[in-house]
């Protein structure tokens, strides 16, 4: 016998049929308390790998393990009830082959408890997103600039800046979605590519950095929420929260030293 919630998730199908519909939200977070926060807007949340360059101070999301996906999965997941909760795939977790994709994939999704995956990759993951899907894994997919190629691409680099590197990232998109990914974050990439990809694909595109032309956006919460030094261009701050804590931590440190830190009676209330 299973106990129903009385809040139920949104679900893949759910965030699917948004395609031409009402906008999808969806923001990253990494955390029980900001995901709470977030579920009350979001139709979902990214568990994304960013989360090793945002909270762990790494140059990029290359060395995150499979281990601290999951870790962040869990917390995501036990401070939501509503968005549907979507955990990155780290780089070397999934390219091997569709076997190793397969294992890692339900780990992720038996231990965190999470509604699906996302994966980097267009055409050359095509047959893994088809062998996951069509073994109960929904499959997110992730093309134009993908961070975890950084390597190979020199850099964070807007895509689609020549048309004649636009049919490559068509293919992309139209591959993954006939694999079966139910949805595909368009990243870094020109205007009227973005338009034309979500136009030309039944599946809905969720842009960072790719044009309100598409089905729905993300962003780094950290990133609108001003707590990040650096934030790339395309990015609106939404909130001052760096400062917030800088001035925070601030008044803090001078109470401490000059010793007008609050009683125990006021502290305890
Ligand atoms: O890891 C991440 O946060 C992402 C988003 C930028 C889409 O993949």
């Amino acid at each position: 016998m299973s106990i129903q919630n009385k809040i139920r998730r949104n679900t893949v199908p759910q965030i699917r049929a948004h395609k031409g519909q009402e906008p999808i939200v969806s923001l990253t977070s990494y955390h029980a308390h900001t995901a709470a926060i977030v579920d009350k807007y979001a139709d979902f949340i990214l568990v994304g790998d960013s989360l090793g360059m945002v909270m762990h101070g790494m140059d990029s999301t290359v060395g995150v393990p499979l281990d601290l996906m999951i870790m962040h999965g869990k917390a995501v997941v036990r401070g939501t009830q509503k968005a549907l909760i979507v955990v990155d795939m780290p780089f070397g977790s999934y390219e091997e082959s569709p076997g190793v994709a397969f294992r890692n994939a339900a780990k992720i999704m038996k231990e965190t408890q999470c509604g699906a995956i996302k994966l980097e990759g267009g055409s050359r993951m095509a047959e893994t997103i088809r062998f996951l899907t069509e073994r109960g894994i929904p499959v997110m997919a992730h093309i134009g600039l993908t961070p975890q190629s950084s390597h190979i691409m020199g850099g964070f680099k807007t895509q689609g800046r020549e048309e004649d590197g636009w049919p490559a990232i068509e293919a992309d998109a139209k591959a993954v979605s006939e694999a079966g990914a139910f949805a595909v974050v368009l990243e870094g990439m020109v205007e009227p590519l973005a338009a034309k990809i979500t136009k030309q694909i039944d599946i809905p595109t969720i842009g960072i950095g790719a044009s309100a032309e598409c089905d729905g956006q993300i962003l780094v919460l950290e990133d609108m929420l001003g707590l990040n030094e650096w934030t790339p261009k395309f990015v609106k701050v939404y909130g001052e929260l760096g400062s917030a804590i800088d001035r925070a931590v601030k008044q803090y440190a001078e109470e401490v030293k000059d010793r007008s830190f609050p009683t125990e009676d006021e502290v305890y209330r």
